[in-house]
């Protein structure tokens, strides 16, 4: 029988790779940086799969248009908001996802970004770094404190209820806004379902892990940070546009909030002339929130077997639309 052909938008780290090419006719995109948008279009019109990059390639009605053979677009990664999700649908095409897998990872990570923040690590390293460290002073540097502070998760999925978990052993209580009340989440963690006012208005910390959606798009605007203490610290794990960008440069810069860290900006990459990149309360890392060598080889093992499954007949792991399976 004839091996169904597919796409690679990088040459994704192992074991990923190598599995698909078991089942797949398959090419790989070799560049160090993502593939041109108009070459992507071209290489799918003749495929019957892809595996991307949720960060890098958008399978919009465009996208999906110029792939007529397409019947699975698998993510390496757990965010779809780069896939145009019902238009895939109604092509029947199957759409996949790598939940779970980077949960721990990217809770670790929004911690490590809430601890640096708090206590200004990145302005500790430049003040070393740049020579003007002249002893000990008792205002030199002086941050938030973490242990028992307030903490507000935006958004208790997966990765908001880890860092629930983490916020505990740290002996901070714990807020969380989603949809709706999450009983079996609260029990695990001990967080309290909250008004997301009454949680801007109560947190020291506030940590966003909602995912992108039209109604989180633009979340977190100016009325939300007049809401915020002129002590919080902001943290952005989930994605950039659900943060307004330009009233996060304003509550940084009247000092509306004492700091943000964030792993995803609006747009990315952030170009290094960007205005944001002044403010010394701002710190920002290149969406690395699950960048670890264990959890990105299981994001693309789980990403291959969801592709190579969808493609021979089976039911991949993590499908984020089930209706298109036959099975
Ligand atoms: C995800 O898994 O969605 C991360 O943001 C990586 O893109």
């Amino acid at each position: 029988m004839k091996k169904p052909k597919v796409f690679l938008s990088w040459r994704f780290p192992d074991p990923g790779p190598q599995l698909v090419m078991e089942h797949c006719e398959t090419q790989v995109w070799e560049g160090q940086a993502p593939i041109e948008r108009t070459q992507f279009l071209s290489v799918l019109a003749d495929v019957d799969g892809t595996l991307v990059s949720n960060a890098t390639e958008q399978l919009d009605r465009k996208a999906i248009d110029a792939a007529p053979r397409l019947r699975c677009i698998s993510n390496f990664g757990v965010g779809y908001d780069n896939v145009d999700v019902p238009y895939a649908t109604s092509r029947g095409i199957a759409v996949c996802n790598t939940p779970g897998v980077l949960t721990e990872t990217t809770a670790d990570h929004a911690f490590a970004l809430l601890l640096a923040a708090a206590r200004r690590i990145p302005e500790g390293i430049i003040h070393v770094k740049e020579d003007r460290w002249r002893g000990w002073n008792p205002w030199l540097l002086v941050g938030r404190e973490v242990n028992g502070a307030t903490l507000g998760i935006v958004g208790l999925g997966a990765i908001g209820t880890a860092v629930a978990r983490r916020a505990r052993g740290f002996g901070m209580s714990v807020l969380y806004w989603s949809r709706a009340p999450k009983p079996h989440e609260e029990s695990e963690t001990g967080a309290v379902y909250s008004s997301l006012q009454f949680l801007l208005q109560s947190s020291d910390f506030i940590c966003i892990t909602v995912a992108l959606t039209p109604e989180t798009r633009g979340l977190i605007g100016a009325r939300e940070f007049a809401l915020m203490k002129p002590a919080a610290i902001l943290v952005n794990v989930a994605r950039g546009p659900i943060v307004d960008r330009s009233a996060l440069y304003d509550a940084l810069h009247d000092g509306t909030i004492f700091g943000a860290a964030l792993d995803v900006t609006d747009p990315e990459p952030l170009r290094g002339t960007d205005p944001l990149l002044t403010l010394p309360n701002l710190l920002i890392v290149p969406h690395t929130g699950s960048a670890t060598d264990r959890t990105r080889s299981r994001m693309s093992e789980l990403a291959a077997r969801n592709l190579t499954a969808a493609l021979c007949g089976e039911r991949p792991l993590h499908i984020v639309n089930p209706e298109v399976l036959q099975i």
